[in-house]
């Protein structure tokens, strides 16, 4: 009967079995909570990809430069009101007033109008200028691609 001489770095019987048996069980729950977390940023990601659509609205051109005009979002029963409050700039809202829901179908200087009861809201941002309403108009993910103006809307 022979025996073989073992290498000391690759003899695993060399190292202590207790030590052996805690670095791997530390590898192993290491390697799973890196594992896990994967898992768990690439669901949350594709989730908030599938929660939301992206839809082509208008030409660039359809915008005057610190003008702006609504849209229906296609497939779905919601207004887009798009401006471009500077060149190359484009900014896209909710057409629903947060005071009552009236369509915001004014635009005077660089402010956007709810006519049903006077309110401003900032063509840039959506802030509110002068109320009734109190809150801002909601924004949208304004996208340009080959001249045409998208916005990506969650579901
Ligand atoms: S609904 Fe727009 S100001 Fe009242």
């Amino acid at each position: 009967m022979s025996e073989f001489n073992s290498c000391p770095a690759h003899d695993k019987s060399a190292e202590p079995k207790e030590s052996r048996a805690g670095l791997s069980r530390r590898n192993f729950f290491t390697s799973l909570a890196v594992a896990a977390g994967s898992i768990g940023l690439t669901s949350i990601a594709s989730s908030a990809e599938a929660a939301s659509k992206k839809y082509k609205i208008c030409a660039t051109k359809d915008i005057k430069v610190g003008g702006g005009s609504s849209f229906r979002i296609p497939g779905r029963n919601m207004m887009v009101l798009i401006t471009q409050p500077k060149v190359g700039v484009f900014r896209a809202f909710d057409q629903r007033c947060t005071h009552e829901g009236f369509a915001v179908n004014k635009i005077e200087g660089k402010n956007l109008i709810c006519q049903a009861h006077g309110a401003l809201f900032d063509m840039n941002t959506g802030a509110v200028k002068r109320g009734p309403a109190r809150k801002a108009l909601p924004t949208y993910t304004v996208s340009v691609e080959k001249k045409l103006v998208y916005v990506t809307i969650k579901s």
